[in-house]
């Protein structure tokens, strides 16, 4: 097992990369009520390894689920069950049940301490760790949430090998971002271990899991609630998030377009060269992840209007100037509007 640690802003949290789901409840408070929070699934298929809690909390699954008629569901079981600020919530699932969660415990009696055992190659990369939570609203991504730490996070990569193939992919599109923007060994070996990937290596999942905490943690240190370095994980995320809005295709692979899109504008600016801009849409597509779609302009523009990381009139966009580096220009409306028509 890899331990690293987040001190920032927001709080700590410990990461634990390889820990075990029958070891958690070595780091449960003692003598505080237990809400486990998961979906039927994870239960179904891990629940014999559950530790022992107080209530077990199934939410359901889906993207569509993730929103606030299901977190008044999550606070009227722990009232049910007589909760208090002394108790403690315990997520074990992906991305959802992690970002659902958190929110939960943020604000379930203005804040609860929580853990996640985190089940996906995206939560582990990077919805558990970090402190973001929330849920959709409108169809908007994580458009109502808080910055908030888990004490810990176990990345359980025992369980990566079992998840389905466009599981893992959703998760590699988010290692080949870390990759891009922040670590050009780390691109590289995607690069030359594809197979690897879809072999479901176990030392190359460890590789990618441990690899993308580093980032993750070191950049959140500095910056926790993304006023700076924090922005650059949006890489591929402001296009991203409107086609997956609008396509319903799995995040992962709306953030691979998405990543597409914004190395091309970033060629287009000056900053990035045609060679790592064909590195890029290679080694997506060497994955499996897709690289374009057909989309009508206007939906895409109306979804970027409302992203988080608007602005006033611009949006904070992420580019490259290399591979390992990425910069943030904010760009105005205007020019986002006319980007997407050239795009056509
Ligand atoms: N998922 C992006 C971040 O944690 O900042």
């Amino acid at each position: 097992m890899k331990t690293l640690s987040i001190h920032s802003a927001i709080g700590n949290s410990e990461i634990l990369v390889g820990e075990t789901l029958v070891n958690v409840g070595t780091y449960l408070p003692k003598n505080r009520k237990i809400a486990i929070i998961t979906d039927k699934n994870i239960r179904s298929l891990y629940g014999s390894q559950f530790p022992q809690a107080d209530v077990i909390i199934e939410i359901p699954e889906g993207e569509n689920n993730k929103v606030l008629h299901t977190l008044e569901n999550i606070f009227e079981q722990l009232v049910a069950a007589e909760f208090d600020r002394t108790s403690f919530i315990l997520a074990i699932g992906g991305g959802i049940v992690c970002d659902v969660s958190g929110f939960a415990a943020a604000t379930f009696m203005r804040g609860i301490d929580f853990g996640f055992v985190s089940t996906t190659l995206l939560s582990q990369v990077d919805a558990s760790v970090g402190g973001k939570n929330g849920v959709n609203f409108k169809g908007f991504k994580n458009m109502i949430g808080t910055f908030c730490l888990p004490r810990f996070v176990i990345c359980e990569l025992n369980m990566l090998t079992s998840l389905p193939t466009s599981e893992l992919l959703s998760g590699m599109a988010e290692v080949v971002k870390h990759g891009a923007i922040a670590d050009p060994d780390l691109f590289e070996y995607i690069e030359q271990n594809p197979d690897k990937v879809l072999a479901y290596d176990a030392e190359a999942l460890e590789r990618f899991v441990y690899d993308s905490v580093v980032i993750k943690s070191t950049i959140v240190n500095k910056d926790a609630k993304e006023g700076g370095a924090r922005r650059f994980f949006n890489f591929g995320h402001t296009f991203g998030h409107a086609i997956e809005k609008n396509t319903k295709m799995p995040h992962g692979y709306a953030v691979s377009i998405g990543m597409v899109i914004a190395s091309k504008m970033s060629a287009a600016r000056g900053l990035l060269s045609q060679h790592d801009v064909d590195r890029i849409i290679a080694v997506l597509q060497a994955l499996g992840l897709p690289t374009e779609c057909e989309i009508e302009p206007i939906a895409l523009f109306e979804a970027l209007k409302r992203d988080k990381k608007r602005d006033g009139d611009g949006i904070h966009f992420v580019l490259l100037d290399k591979i390992g580096n990425a910069v943030v220009e904010k760009l105005s409306l205007n020019e986002l509007e006319q980007i997407i028509h050239d795009l056509r």
